[in-house]
């Protein structure tokens, strides 16, 4: 085989791998094993597997360096699969998680959905994402913590990294349960924050907030296609837009830009999608807003631009926030 041939099998076997991880989180693996090699038998009866099979599935495990099998057909944990327990602060575990719930059945229908005007979520699941989330609390409420992780990321860069003066109101507008606020207002004693969402997001969360930030934090349901909370003046959208086509995303932008006062600044924290060659997340995340929203897609830094300019908006300044940009936009 030429490299070529290694090269292309080993991207075409990928499905194998992730499946590998997806059945040591439905096993809760990563949490039965820990440091001190545990033996077989003892997997086989907290999973429900029988020993050959189990044993199987972590010599293959093993091999890709989640677990070490140790003597006596007994395993231990390793760096990888310690990140995969649910004592791990990182958020790969809820990722696995949720691509053995939806994301691979949703990926398996790539080829369908080029070639229909429905998105492969639809295909699998019968309802638009956000239909199928408003009927299934549950799948919601995985979906709203998932999003709360990457939410807090992105506040606590911005809190970082912007500069909010005192006394300003912030309106995160799709704004989940707020774990972007909180970040923000948690840094910043001064900053009042408005989280602006669909009302069964509010409904689900049981987070608890520490009673200094719930006071200068409010939280209002609505529909952004309709409205959004007036008088603000910063209107965060992170991750909002690349849930819609030019077409919605100009109805949003339109509402916040109602809402806006002649000062107000717009932050929106999207993925900017380089025009090279090389390998970007914002290219598979394009693909995969394609398949699971309506028009979802991520954009160039000249689509950001246009579409903006398009609703009476300035494109003034463009920053990196850890894998994300902050494009900070205001009335013209
Ligand atoms: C991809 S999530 C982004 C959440 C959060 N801003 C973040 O950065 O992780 C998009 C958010 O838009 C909200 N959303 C969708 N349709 C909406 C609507 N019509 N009105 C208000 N919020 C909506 C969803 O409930 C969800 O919380």
């Amino acid at each position: 085989m030429n490299a070529a041939e290694i090269k292309l099998r080993a991207m075409a076997s990928g499905y194998q791998v992730t499946q590998l991880l997806c059945a040591a989180m439905k096993l809760r693996l990563p949490d039965l094993i820990g440091d001190h090699p545990v033996p077989l038998d003892t997997l086989a009866h907290k999973t429900g597997c029988t020993d050959e099979v189990l044993y199987r599935l972590l010599r293959a495990l093993s091999s890709h360096g989640i677990f070490v099998e140790k003597a006596n057909k007994a395993f231990a944990s390793t760096p990888l699969s310690e990140l995969m327990s649910s004592g791990s602060d990182s958020r790969v575990a809820a990722e696995i998680e949720s691509i053995a719930d939806f994301m691979y059945a949703v990926w398996g229908q790539l080829p369908t959905s080029l070639r229909s005007s429905k998105t492969a979520f639809e295909h699998v699941f019968g309802a638009t994402n956000w239909e199928y989330r408003a009927k299934h609390p549950e799948e919601n409420a995985k979906f709203n913590r998932r999003m709360a992780g990457a939410a807090s990321q992105k506040g606590r860069l911005l809190a970082n990294s912007y500069a909010f003066p005192g006394d300003t109101v912030l309106v995160d507008v799709g704004g989940g349960s707020g774990a972007l606020l909180r970040e923000v207002l948690s840094q910043h004693a001064k900053v009042k924050g408005v989280v602006f969402d669909q009302p069964h997001v509010f409904q689900d969360d049981d987070s608890e907030w520490p009673r200094d930030l719930l006071e200068r934090c409010t939280f209002k349901a609505g529909d952004f296609f309709e409205s959004v909370p007036a008088d603000g003046d910063f209107y965060i959208l992170a991750g909002v837009l690349h849930d819609w086509d030019d077409h919605n995303a100009r109805r949003i932008l339109q509402t916040c830009r109602a809402a806006m006062k002649p000062r107000s600044r717009m932050l929106i924290v999207e993925f900017v999608v380089p025009s090279d060659n090389e390998p970007h997340f914002s290219k598979m995340m394009d693909l995969y807003m394609f398949l699971t929203n309506v028009g979802g897609r991520e954009r160039t830094l000249p689509e950001w631009s246009a579409l903006v300019g398009s609703v009476e908006l300035d494109l003034e300044a463009t920053m990196p926030l850890g894998a994300w940009s902050c494009l900070q936009v205001h009335a013209v």
